[in-house]
C-alpha cells in the first residue's frame, strides 16, 4: 500500500492539512485567516483561536479529498517550530491526539527544513526532477531569510541568516508604509509589473559573509517617503507602481548578491529558492536569468508550494518515517528551533 502520512502545519496564520503517499501529494488544503488583514500583521492570539476553529474541518477535508481511509494513515507529521507558540500548540496538540487515538507514530518537523524539502515532493511528470545533494537553497519567507545547505534530505546547515528583519517583512512593512494591506508582498509584486525598477534608488546594506539585513532598507524607505510626502502629499498615490518596482528590485538584488556568493564560495550549482517570497516574480526571473548565465541547475517551486502548506510538512515527515525518526507524546512545540 505504501507509506501514507497525514501532515499538519499551523506555525503562523494558515491552518493546513495534507495527505502524502510515498512522497506524492494526495491532498493539500489551506485555510487562511482574513482576520489579521485590518491589523497590518498577524495577531498571535487571533491566529491561535482561528487554528482551533479550523483544524478539525481542514483535516477532515484533507482526508476526504485524498480519498484514503483513516485506517490507511501510517503516521502523523506536524510542525514543531519555529513559529508562533499559540499557533504551534494547536497543530501539535491535534497531531498528538490523532497519533494516540490511531496508535500510529508521531513525527515532528522543522518548518524551515520543510520549506526546503518542498523541492523533493514527487510528481508524475518526468521532466521535473528533484535536486541532487549538496543542494543550496535560498529560503525567503515572512519570518526567515537564510541560505541553507542541504547535504541529504535530513541534514541541513545554515550558511547565512538575516541579522534583523526577514525579506518578507521588508515587503510587508514597506507595503504598510504605502498603505497596502497585510501581507503586502503579493500586491507589491503585482504593482511592480506596471512600474519602473529604475525610478528610485534605495541603498543596499553591507553585511559580511552570507548574512542579510533588511531593517536599514525599511528605515531608508520610511525616511524617503516622509521627505517626498512633505513636498507632495499625493506622492505615494502618484508613484505606487514605480515605488513597488524599485523596492522589489532592491530586495531581489540583496538576495541575489548573497545567493551568487554562496554558489561561488561553495562551488555548488544545484540551486533553489523556497518560502513565501519565492513566489515573487522578480526573484523567480532573476534566479532563472542568473541560473542560465552561470549554468546552475535551478529549482523554483510551484506557487502553491511557496507559502506555508502542509504538503511540505508531509514530505519531510515521509523522509523522517523512512529514517525511523519518530517522537514521543511528551513533545512540546518550540517558537524558536
Ligand atoms: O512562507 P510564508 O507563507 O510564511 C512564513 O513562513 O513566514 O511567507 C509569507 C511571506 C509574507 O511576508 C508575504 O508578503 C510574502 O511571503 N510573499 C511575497 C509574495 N507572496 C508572498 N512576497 C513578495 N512577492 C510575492 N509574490
Ligand atoms: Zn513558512
Amino acid at each position: 500500500m505504501g507509506v501514507t502520512i497525514l501532515a499538519i502545519e499551523s506555525s503562523c496564520d494558515d491552518t493546513s492539512a495534507a495527505v502524502i503517499r510515498d512522497g506524492y501529494i494526495l491532498s493539500n488544503l489551506i485555510a487562511g485567516q482574513d482576520v489579521h488583514k485590518s491589523y497590518g500583521g498577524v495577531v498571535p492570539e487571533l491566529a491561535s483561536r482561528a487554528h482551533q476553529a479550523n483544524i478539525v474541518p481542514v483535516v477532515d477535508m484533507a482526508i476526504k479529498r485524498a480519498g484514503v481511509n483513516i485506517e490507511d494513515i501510517n503516521a502523523v507529521a506536524f510542525t514543531r517550530g519555529p513559529g508562533l507558540l499559540g499557533s504551534l500548540l494547536v497543530g501539535t496538540s491535534f497531531a498528538k491526539g490523532f497519533a494516540l487515538a490511531r496508535d500510529i507514530p508521531l513525527i515532528e518537523v522543522n518548518h524551515l527544513q520543510a520549506h526546503v524539502l518542498a523541492h523533493f515532493i514527487k510528481k508524475d511528470d518526468k521532466a521535473s526532477g528533484t535536486p541532487e545533494f549538496p543542494f543550496l537553497c535560498l529560503l525567503v519567507s515572512g519570518g526567515h531569510t537564510r541560505i541553507i545547505l542541504l547535504k541529504s534530505h535530513l541534514e541541513m546547515e545554515t550558511l547565512g541568516n538575516t541579522i534583523d528583519d526577514a525579506a518578507g517583512e521588508a515587503f510587508d512593512k514597506c507595503g504598510k508604509l504605502m498603505g497596502l494591506t497585510y501581507p503586502a508582498g503579493p500586491e507589491i509584486d503585482k504593482l511592480a509589473s506596471q512600474g519602473s525598477k529604475k525610478a528610485f534608488t534605495f541603498s543596499k546594506p553591507s553585511v559580511p559573509g552570507l548574512d542579510f539585513s533588511f531593517s536599514g532598507l525599511k528605515t531608508g524607505f520610511l525616511y524617503f517617503l516622509r521627505d517626498r510626502l512633505k513636498e507632495d502629499p499625493d506622492f505615494i498615490e502618484k508613484n505606487k507602481p514605480d515605488l513597488c518596482a524599485s523596492l522589489q528590485h532592491t530586495i531581489v538584488n540583496i538576495l541575489m548578491d548573497k545567493l551568487i556568493k554562496a554558489s561561488l564560495t561553495t562551488g555548488i550549482m544545484e540551486i533553489g529558492i523556497a518560502g513565501g517570497v519565492s513566489a515573487n516574480s522578480g526573484l523567480r526571473n532573476e534566479v532563472t536569468r542568473e541560473g542560465k548565465k552561470r549554468n546552475w541547475n535551478i529549482f523554483i517551486p510551484e506557487i502553491s508550494l511557496t507559502t506555508d502548506n502542509a504538503a511540505m510538512i508531509g514530505i519531510t515527515g515521509y523522509y523522517k518515517y523512512l529514517g525511523n525518526e519518530f517522537t514521543g507524546q511528551d513533545i512540546v512545540p518550540l517558537a524558536r528551533l
